[in-house]
């Protein structure tokens, strides 16, 4: 599962996680470490010259970097029939991540960019790259990071990456987690509508990331107090230029205008 933090994605593991089959932990960070590392070596054509006179070819580098994340996916939680990563931003590698994992399905968590960013900074969540003390940075931020995000995840197609807005789960949790269970294959079970179920009780769900800053919300049932807390936060001048700033808002399907409320479709 991939996306920015503030997004819900805490809520969509949570849920996920109550199901008996998967087992979707907590951000590992290393996981998108490795990952822009890899990225690092394959951009630069000198880089990639010494690795292969040494030797090192892409499918070494590949299956070593394989290995690397399935061991920390694999090992930091209990054994189940499905594993789930979720770090931020590794969507941005999701087609590198599908060579080396054939089998691997992608969730891609999209949220109002006003929203998310008015989460960040109030909850004071560091995110590499977004400048906290500033709307207008951070929604420039999300809009370019998202655009490269969808843009991996088009180019994975609607079999290997599913786009899911946290408003629409939010608002209709059942259909939401129906589309999202048919898509990963599995069963439906009602245990993922009462996820806070589990992560209460702490034989089932003993650890609740200190690094996730989501815990104070995601131990609720799922709720739409979260759908217009950014409604007057953002200053009038970073209002007024929403549409250049963050033109993925309306590539979203959101109202860069419409500042009352979000307005998913
Ligand atoms: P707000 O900060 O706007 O309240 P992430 O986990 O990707 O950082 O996302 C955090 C957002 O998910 C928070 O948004 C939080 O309210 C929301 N969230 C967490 N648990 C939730 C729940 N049980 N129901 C609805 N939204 C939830």
């Amino acid at each position: 599962m991939r996306t920015v933090d503030g997004s819900g994605t805490t809520l969509v593991r949570a849920m996920l996680d109550a199901h008996s089959d998967i087992r979707c932990g907590e951000e590992t960070r290393v996981v998108p470490r490795i990952l822009q590392l890899a990225a690092q070596w394959n951009r630069s054509a000198k880089e990639t010259n010494r690795l292969h006179e040494a030797g090192l070819t892409d499918q070494i580098i590949g299956d070593a970097v394989a290995a690397f994340i399935l061991e920390v996916v694999v090992k930091h939680g209990e054994p189940a029939p499905r594993v789930c990563n979720k770090d931020p931003f590794t969507l941005k590698y999701g087609v590198y991540l599908l060579k080396l994992f054939p089998q691997a399905k992608f969730i891609f968590m999209i949220r109002d960019g006003r929203a998310v960013v008015h989460s960040l900074i109030s909850r004071k969540v560091t995110v590499t790259g977004f400048d906290l003390t500033d709307y207008r940075q951070c929604l420039t931020k999300w809009s370019n990071s998202m655009k490269t995000m969808l843009k991996e995840c088009e180019e994975l197609g609607p079999d290997k990456c599913l786009k899911v807005k946290y408003e629409n789960l939010v608002l209709h949790p059942k259909s939401e987690m129906e589309k999202i269970l048919k898509y990963l294959g599995l069963p439906w079970m009602d245990d993922v509508l009462h996820h806070e179920q589990f992560i209460t009780s702490p034989e089932v769900y003993p650890c609740q990331s200190k690094v996730e800053r989501s815990s104070d919300q995601v131990v609720k049932p799922v709720n739409v107090e979260a759908l217009t807390k950014w409604v007057g936060a953002i200053p009038d001048d970073v209002v007024r230029d929403m549409e250049t700033i963050a033109p993925m808002l309306s590539n979203l399907g959101y109202s860069p205008k419409d500042n009352r409320r979000t307005t998913a479709h």
